[in-house]
């Protein structure tokens, strides 16, 4: 299999909004992400993923483009743009772009113009659907509650959003519209970009009277034609957020040989501490065994007929520690542990802002401290369905996108060095102590971990191609792997609990340790004491 630069590289996700604000007004831009530069090279990430900063009305803070050549003018100019890419590439770091083409914003031109004329060629970009018996075409349901139709009075037609009102869907069976988005991703590309993340791209193949939405029977098609109108002979990241995606699927988007995408993010281990039946709002407990199988199930099966993509977080998903942690008094050695596990597994591992510093959810009291449309959403949905207004905050504290969405927590002064005017949304308290100044400065810190990993990637290519084995005969608690590459073998233990227990590997001769979450770990794998969220690495004699 061909080697990739996007296979060795470690991303960071940038949510622009709240990452930095240079000019008062509260709200992230482009010279404050330019300014942060020298702390995400001390980071040694050589890629960021940037969320939408293209102009919108921000309905969905900018996964609504009104303008996918202009930048919104909250978040600076074209120029800023070009500033940010430079300057980035000067410190090898690439800027991969947030495509968002399953929909664009009500107030793109082309929707402006299907809606004002419906005889203009622009009105087939979108899906419109004549009414059955006076109502919406079918019971297709929005993912921000309500349903997916809208009615447009003036032509008597329902148009189709998966996202909210303001978000209409596009429709990829027009072969105009395809290109209009293939030239656009050209001209970013021109400008030296370094891929596209792609926004909910499983759903572009949609059918939606037939109800189908996601894995559509034309989507892989419509892959393949883009690949080859704009980034095929490039050498680009792309990787396409797929929800739907179990490993065969991946395989179809990721396989090179298909000439389709980078890699994919799935997403099996983010729904499992929710009600299978339910919604994300429907909370369970997380069960260690499922998310190990899930794990290994995708370590194990796309073989090289694919490539991984390895998260805990972005700005949809709470925060990591918050969820699957303790974001107490272990949230360090929880953190820390998320941070090896994922790293040392095989794929390219991605970082959202302020998880390398441990940062943690948010939680709010009212609904009036919630700014993401579809907590909002969900709140006035539940209430009008008879639910008690302390489960629905309940939901939101554990899973509402604003947990990810707090301004990111430089030091311990106002607004936590993020604004010096008022932040768009409110600042974690907790940033007096959890916060970039106060990491950087002690070396037992989550950064350093991170830091830490992400060097070690770059220097040891076990980290990038090694293959990797579970170990089963372990507690449930733990999760233990090794990598193995080029006569090298790494043995990876994490305890996923609050509690401590002892894991058994007579197998393995004991060995120089590679890194570790506690100081002071007394090896001793043949009768291994684990405290809680203990993990470390360690190589071992190879088998072979
Ligand atoms: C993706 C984005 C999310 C957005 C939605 C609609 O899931 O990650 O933030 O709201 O698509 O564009
Ligand atoms: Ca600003």
């Amino acid at each position: 299999m061909e080697k990739h630069w996007w296979q060795t590289t470690t991303v960071y996700q940038i949510y622009p909004r709240s990452f930095q604000d240079s000019n008062g007004d509260g709200i992230g831009d482009l010279p404050g992400i330019i300014s942060r530069l020298d702390y995400l090279q001390e980071l040694g990430i050589g890629t960021i993923w940037l969320s939408p900063v293209y102009q919108s009305p921000n309905d969905d803070n900018g996964y609504d483009i009104s303008d996918y050549e202009n930048i919104m003018a909250e978040f600076g100019t074209m120029a800023d743009m070009e500033r940010l890419i430079a300057e980035a590439k000067a410190r090898d770091i690439r800027i991969v772009m947030d495509l968002v083409v399953n929909h664009t914003s009500d107030e793109h031109a082309w929707f402006m113009d299907a809606l004002a004329n419906p005889n203009s060629d622009k009105r087939d970009y979108y899906v419109w659907a004549d009414p059955v018996d006076g109502h919406e075409p079918n019971e297709l349901k929005s993912s921000f509650s309500g349903s997916a139709w809208q009615f447009d009075a003036a032509s008597g037609q329902y148009y189709l959003h998966l996202f909210s009102k303001k978000q209409p869907d596009l429709n990829w069976e027009n072969p105009q519209l395809r290109q209009a988005v293939y030239e656009m991703m050209n001209f970013w590309i021109d400008k030296g970009i370094g891929g596209f993340r792609m926004d909910v791209i499983d759903l572009i193949g949609k059918q939606p009277l037939e109800n189908t939405t996601v894995n559509g029977p034309k989507l892989h098609d419509y892959l393949q034609e883009m690949n080859q109108a704009t980034f095929g002979d490039k050498d680009l990241l792309t990787v396409g957020e797929a929800w739907s995606a179990n490993p065969e699927i991946a395989k179809l988007y990721s396989n090179p040989t298909r000439h389709e995408l980078s890699m994919v993010f799935q997403f099996e281990t983010m729904l499992l501490d929710q009600d299978p039946n339910g919604e994300k709002w429907d909370l369970r407990p997380l069960s260690i065994p499922a998310l190990k199988a899930v794990f290994v199930k995708w370590q194990t099966q796309l073989g090289d007929e694919g490539w991984n993509s390895l998260f805990w977080e972005n700005h949809d998903l709470p925060r990591v520690v918050s969820r699957f942690g303790d974001d107490g008094a272990l949230r360090v050695e929880s953190a820390k542990m998320f941070a090896i596990v994922l790293h040392m597994m095989k794929g390219t591992p991605y970082i959202y802002e302020g998880e390398e510093i441990g940062m943690t959810n948010r939680p709010v009291t009212s609904i009036d401290e919630v700014e993401d449309i579809e907590s909002r959403n969900m709140y006035q949905e539940r209430l009008a369905a008879g639910y008690k207004e302390a489960d629905i905050l309940a939901s939101i504290n554990a899973k509402g996108r604003d947990n990810a969405r707090t301004p990111m927590q430089w030091d311990d002064t106002p607004h936590a060095g993020f604004t010096t005017g008022t932040p768009w949304l409110g600042v974690n308290p907790n940033y007096k102590t959890i916060n970039v100044a106060a990491a950087l400065a002690d070396k037992q810190s989550i950064f350093w971990t991170y830091q830490q990993l992400v060097a070690m990637r770059k220097t040891n290519p076990i980290m990038v191609w090694g293959t990797f084995e579970n170990i089963d005969q372990v507690p449930d608690q733990v999760f233990a792997y090794t990598r193995t590459y080029a006569g090298k073998r790494w043995l990876v233990v994490a305890n996923f609990a609050e509690t401590a227990t002892t894991v058994k590997l007579p197998d393995f001769a004991d060995s120089s340790v590679i890194i570790q979450n506690y100081p002071d770990l007394a090896l001793n794998l043949s009768d291994q004491a684990l405290r809680p969220y203990e993990a470390f690495v360690v190589e071992v004699a190879p088998t072979e």
